[in-house]
Formats: C-alpha cells, sequence, structure tokens
C-alpha cells in the first residue's frame, strides 16, 4: 500500500488534546499498534505506520469537527456528542472516561427532586441536555450559561444549582454540592462523519474496526493456564466460561494435563475457586495484548 499521506487515503482522527479522555485514547490507539510521539507539542501528529494523521483538540470542538468532515473519526465523550447535537455516526462505546451529566445543589438546599427545581437558576455549560431534560418533565427553569468554573456558582449567588459533570465527585464535594440527579450517562465513543469518504478510506476505517474490537475483547479476557489430574478434566472443561474449546496438553508426569484457555476477565476468581475444587492446581492467569478471532 502507498504510505504517502496523500488526503484521499489518510484518516484524520480527532482526540482530546488534553483531559479525562487523552490518556486512555493514547494507550489505545498505541495498543492497536499506532506509532506516533510528541502529541503534547503539537496539534497535528502524523503516525509512522498507519495512514491516520490525529489532531489534537479540545473535546467540546471534536463533535463539530467530525460532523463537517474536517476530521473522519473521533474520540469524545457522549456527553459532547449529544449536547453539540450533532450528526454524526457512532461506531463504538468504549467503556473509558466514564462520567454522568448532573444536576447539584448546596448542600443545605431544599433543591432536591426535579420538580423542586420550577423557576431556580441552574448554571451549566450543557445548556441543551438541562434545558431538554427539564423540558421533557414540563418544568421550566432558568439556564445560566458558563464555559467553566460552574460549581462555584452557588456560592456566588449567580445560580441556585449546576448541571455539570461529575466523575469522582470530587470537585462537587470540594464546593459543598450535592448531586441530586442524573441527565445523562457518559463514556468515551468512537464517531465517524456522515460525509462521503472514499473507499481508501472506508477500508482503513475497517482496518481500525477491527484492531479497536481485538484490542477490547483482549482487555476484557485473561489466558488462564492450570495443571489437572486427567480425570477431572471433564469437570474442569464444563466449569470454563469459555466459547472455545480449551486446549489440553499431557504432561510429562503421567496422568497429569495442563489446560490452556480465554476466559472472561469479570468471572475469574470465581471460576479459579471451582477449579481447584474440582482437582486444579497451579492456575496462572495472563493478561492479553489482542485477541482476533
Ligand atoms: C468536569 C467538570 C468538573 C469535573 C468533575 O470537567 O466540569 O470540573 O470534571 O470531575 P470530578 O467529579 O472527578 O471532580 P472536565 O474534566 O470535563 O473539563 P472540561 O469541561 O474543561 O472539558
Ligand atoms: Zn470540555
Amino acid at each position: 500500500m502507498n504510505r504517502s499521506l496523500d488526503h484521499t487515503t489518510s484518516l484524520r482522527i480527532a482526540i482530546q488534546k488534553s483531559g479525562r479522555l487523552t490518556d486512555k485514547t493514547i494507550d489505545l490507539l498505541h495498543g492497536i499498534g499506532i506509532e506516533f510521539d510528541n502529541y503534547k507539542r503539537n496539534l497535528m501528529v502524523k503516525t509512522r505506520n498507519f495512514d491516520v494523521e490525529l489532531l489534537l483538540l479540545r473535546d467540546d470542538d471534536i463533535p463539530e469537527y467530525v460532523q463537517d468532515g474536517v476530521c473522519d473519526l473521533g474520540f469524545v465523550g457522549a456527553n459532547e456528542v449529544f449536547e453539540k447535537n450533532t450528526q454524526v455516526t457512532v461506531l463504538r462505546g468504549l467503556n473509558y472516561g466514564n462520567c454522568r451529566l448532573a444536576v447539584a445543589s448546596p448542600k443545605d438546599s431544599a433543591l432536591v427532586n426535579p420538580s423542586d427545581f420550577e423557576g431556580k437558576k441552574i448554571a451549566t455549560s450543557y445548556p441543551y441536555l438541562t434545558k431538554r431534560f427539564f423540558e421533557n418533565q414540563g418544568i421550566s427553569i432558568e439556564m445560566v450559561e458558563i464555559s467553566g468554573a460552574v460549581e462555584i456558582t452557588p456560592q456566588l449567588h449567580v445560580a441556585d444549582a449546576i448541571s455539570d459533570l461529575v466523575s469522582t465527585g470530587g470537585t462537587l464535594k470540594a464546593n459543598g454540592l450535592i448531586e441530586r440527579f442524573t441527565l445523562l450517562e457518559s463514556e468515551t465513543k468512537l464517531i465517524q462523519t456522515q460525509q462521503a469518504l472514499s473507499e481508501g478510506k472506508q477500508q482503513l476505517i475497517q482496518k481500525f474496526l477491527q484492531r479497536i474490537d481485538g484490542y477490547q475483547t483482549a482487555k476484557k479476557s485473561r489466558y488462564i493456564l492450570m495443571n489437572a489430574p486427567l480425570d477431572s478434566v471433564e469437570t474442569i472443561k464444563a466449569l470454563l466460561p469459555s466459547m472455545k474449546s480449551p486446549t489440553i496438553m499431557p504432561l510429562a508426569e503421567t496422568e497429569m494435563v495442563a489446560i490452556h484457555s480465554v476466559i472472561p476477565f469479570d468471572q475469574f476468581w470465581d471460576v479459579m475457586e471451582q477449579l481447584q475444587d474440582a482437582g486444579a492446581s497451579d492456575i496462572v492467569m495472563l493478561p492479553i495484548e489482542s485477541m482476533i478471532a
């Protein structure tokens, strides 16, 4: 394949320059074999081994850049995708950068349930989602649109409450605010432009998605190895929560075998105890870098 960065084939991908999504997005890109450096200093980074260039942007700007086709793909929080109400295609939910858009009010406040907010002032950087939520409930609020440091507004009597992103809850706590209810659950999404793409770009996107899926599956799976007496193999096979049949190899020691399998990580600890009860020993669990079906 021609590696020159010609615009008809080279994919342009938007990622957050610095913020909650940056490190994990960079890890994911490196994890699927895309090599690049100097992303901290540059706004545009060419990758060394894939026809991809990365554009480092403010997360708020990413949905529009992708909508308009300036970037073909983008990694951005669902909060920004839905707030900007952009016409983009969500290709994948990536289960990192999780947070929620929630309404919070001062801890001694009587504003607790949505209906308490009738006629009250809510400060937010998410006017679209906030307005839509209260409108859907038939509650009219007064919106105070603010681009940053929203959490300080109740103390300044600029607003009665706020609607803002919450991740750990540290920011709310530090400002004497209590989270009351959630408007939107958010995670990182991989989005694609709805503008027409060349055949070359479409093929690259398919390749990119296959690698991401392999990386995601691998992250959720573990390679498990154990030794077991030959007569416990059937019991152990039945216990292993694997789609595929395990690999079974004889050991030099007679009457014993080694069993290898891939299992979902979230089931490892439950299964491990049952395997021990069934006679398995020397159980080893290993991470997997990538898995391609
Ligand atoms: C959000 C939000 C809070 C903080 C909450 O900002 O505005 O300041 O995160 O996180 P916590 O619950 O873990 O304390 P974000 O990082 O999205 O920055 P941005 O709005 O400038 O993109
Ligand atoms: Zn932002």
